[in-house]
């Protein structure tokens, strides 16, 4: 195949992220711990963010006997000034940054909007929302000088098609996929792409507690067309994609890995 210009067509495969430096924040365990583990099997060199020092070391230890290049850093993404030294501290260890992944969210409680404590609601907007945009904002003269800059939000089949009781998640969940695009526009002309992977259910971290309850399971199961609860390689394979190098005229989108379930 060529493309117009007569030049041969070979798109990088995907998944390409070898020699990148790629962020995760949230690493410390779930989607993130797995998603650490898979950029790194792809040749990535790894920049871990969490708040537990312990399972960030437990990682780093267990990665680096792989043959991995990673390098932690604790913080909290509820404090703009711990963040941004975080994101620092990666670009100083491994000299840039090319993709960051915001993924670190939190889900405290399932409560009727109507019972839900107005504490609850700044705490889930605060980590989940503010805490993206502070992110991606301390990322950015990082992604810009990378000349091939990255963003990806984890977000979550929640923010289109809440269940009831997740009105502040389903809240900050939209409003990443809001400020996906919006910073999307904002940062096309810098070379950085933005988009966003929104997840359906998931045996690992905040999915794992609908195992607990075999009612939930099957309501689950029950509206998914795949009819299954999805793997973490199904789910890395998108983050893998919006990533790296495969894509590159994509921008200001949500990926739903969510075995249709968004499909009502
Ligand atoms: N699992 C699923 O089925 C599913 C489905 C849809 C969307 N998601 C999304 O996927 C992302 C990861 O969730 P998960 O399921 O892996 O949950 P999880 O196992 O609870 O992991 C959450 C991660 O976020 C970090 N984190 C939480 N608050 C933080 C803070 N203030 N500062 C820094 N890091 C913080 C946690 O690390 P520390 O506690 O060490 O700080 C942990 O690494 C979330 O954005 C979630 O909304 C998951």
């Amino acid at each position: 195949m060529t493309a117009g210009t007569g030049q041969p067509v070979v798109a990088p495969p995907a998944g390409a992220v070898a020699d990148r430096v790629v962020v995760v924040t949230g690493a410390s365990r779930g989607v993130g711990r797995d998603l650490a583990r898979v950029f790194a099997d792809h040749g990535a060199r790894v920049g871990l963010l969490a708040r537990s020092r312990d399972a960030l070391d437990d990682l780093t230890g267990t990665l680096t006997a792989d043959g991995a290049d990673v390098f932690a850093a604790a913080c909290d993404v509820g404090e703009p000034d711990s963040l941004a030294g975080a994101v620092d501290a990666v670009a100083g260890h491994f000299g840039r940054i090319d993709s960051v992944v915001v993924n670190a969210g939190i889900s405290p409680v399932a409560r009727r909007a109507h019972h839900l404590p107005i504490e609850a609601w700044h705490d889930v907007l605060a980590v989940n929302l503010t805490g993206g945009f502070v992110t991606a904002r301390a990322a950015y003269p990082h992604l810009a000088r990378s000349g091939h800059g990255r963003l990806v939000f984890t977000t979550s089949v929640m923010a289109a098609t809440p269940r009831r009781g997740l009105s502040a998640y389903a809240a900050s969940k939209a409003g990443l996929e809001g400020l996906t695009r919006a910073l999307a526009a904002d940062w096309a002309g810098d070379g950085i792409l933005v988009n966003a992977v929104a997840p359906g259910f998931f045996d690992t971290g905040l999915g794992a507690a609908f195992h607990t309850s075999q009612r939930l399971r099957e309501q689950v199961v029950g509206r998914t067309p795949v009819a299954r609860f999805g793997r973490a390689d199904e789910l890395a394979a998108a983050f893998l994609f919006l990533a790296g190098d495969a894509c590159g005229y994509l921008t200001g989108q949500v990926l739903a890995v969510d075995g249709g379930y968004g499909l009502g």
